[in-house]
């Protein structure tokens, strides 16, 4: 299948994402048409690193991109202040001014630490984005949010910084682990329940395709999160509004996760936020039981978890849902559907209903 190309329209702002099958070793063309920078430090985690950052070095370097690889601990436990410090210092060491760029080349975490260094480091330099995981590929990648985490919580210090461009190789995505794929997959099948019925269709019929990572498929499925992304971001660059219901299973599912302590890896946690919240969409009345089934059985079909264990500590979980950074004067907003492909953000929720989904889903 030919590349695709999705814009996200912000002005002066804007960025197109490539996404196309070996593009690892493609982007040098786009990326010196956009002089973006003169020397680029490429930053990964030393997981991806070993996979992919000497191949990527090899293609910069035959190009005539002067480039340098730097790379950090894998993992989040090390998206935190003191990896931007030591990488921070890394550059400066090498002589990195405000004529040069970071690539970000990894996951989700690579990109945010990327992305949040590129917006401080002096005052702010560009970067791109070449995310390897299938979460950083169809959503985290995209949009501007970049951040660490602090003992008190995840990403409460970051900033909104837009990548100059996005680079998706989805040959990468053969070495993801499955679990990873599947968490992946969770915030994938998020995009048809709040935006696109259509996709929600799509992945239940291409649904072994996808598990297979056939190319036209997934390079379609990409493409479409993508697309649905910068549809929401265009509207809504700062979260003030329609941004939020990107958080839809998020809520219930971050809950889930700190409250597993972290032992639920965020995609699945989100998988079980995503039909506590339809769960509790059916409480509220605004949805009908037989689509909160058909939600639930397509999160199902992925391999997603779509019950909270039940050795997992119910009072835990309500707390964590309570000090949701999300959480606006106190009051708890749940991203709820209305339907398969829209969803309304509400605090008119009753807590026996709460206490009665985190009891049975
Ligand atoms: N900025 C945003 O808008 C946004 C949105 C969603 C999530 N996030 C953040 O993203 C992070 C999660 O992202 P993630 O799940 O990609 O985590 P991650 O970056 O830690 O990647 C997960 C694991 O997969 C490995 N990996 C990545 N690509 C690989 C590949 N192609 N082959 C083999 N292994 C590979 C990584 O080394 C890591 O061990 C969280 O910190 C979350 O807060 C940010």
């Amino acid at each position: 299948m030919a590349a695709t190309l999705v814009n996200v329209g912000l002005d002066e702002r804007s960025y197109p994402i490539h996404i196309q099958s070996g593009l690892l070793t493609e982007i040098c063309p786009d990326l010196q048409a956009r002089k973006i920078a003169t020397r680029y430090g490429v930053i990964s985690d030393d997981h991806v690193a070993g996979l992919y950052g000497e191949k990527l070095m090899r293609s910069l370097a035959s190009a005539g991109i002067e480039a340098e690889l730097i790379t950090f601990p894998q993992g989040e436990a090390n998206k935190n202040l003191q990896t931007m410090a030591v990488l921070a210092s890394e550059l400066a060491g090498r002589g990195f001014d405000r004529a040069d760029g970071l690539i970000a080349l990894g996951g989700g975490v690579t990109g945010d630490i990327t992305g949040f260094l590129a917006s401080i480091y002096m005052r702010g330099i560009p970067f791109v984005q070449i995310p390897t995981s299938l979460l950083a590929q169809v959503d985290s990648s995209v949009g501007g949010k970049t951040g660490v985490d602090i003992p008190e919580g995840k990403n409460l210090v970051g900033t909104f910084y837009q990548p100059g461009a996005v680079y998706i190789d989805i040959d990468v995505l053969q070495t993801l682990p499955a679990e990873e794929l599947r968490g992946g997959l969770a915030e994938v099948i998020k995009y048809g329940i709040i935006y696109d019925a259509d996709f929600f269709d799509f992945l239940n019929i291409n649904h072994a395709a996808v598990l297979a990572l056939d190319n036209d498929i997934i390079t379609r499925l990409i493409s479409r999160c993508c697309e649905i992304k910068a549809r929401v971001v265009e509207e809504d660059e700062r979260e003030g509004g329609l941004r939020r219901i990107l958080n839809f299973g998020h809520t219930i599912g971050h809950a889930v996760e700190a409250a597993s302590d972290f032992q639920i890896i965020h995609g699945l946690a989100v998988g079980i936020g995503m039909c506590a919240a339809a769960e509790l969409a059916v409480k509220t009345g605004c949805l009908s039981q037989e689509k909160a089934l058909e939600i639930r059985r397509l999160i199902k079909k992925y391999g997603l978890p779509v019950s909270i264990p039940p050795e997992l500590d119910r009072t835990a979980i309500k707390k964590f849902l309570l000090s949701d950074k999300k959480t606006i004067g106190g009051r708890v907003f749940y991203v709820l559907p209305e339907t398969i492909g829209k969803v309304m953000i509400t605090d008119q929720v009753r807590e026996e209903d709460v206490d009665a989904v985190l009891m049975n889903v």
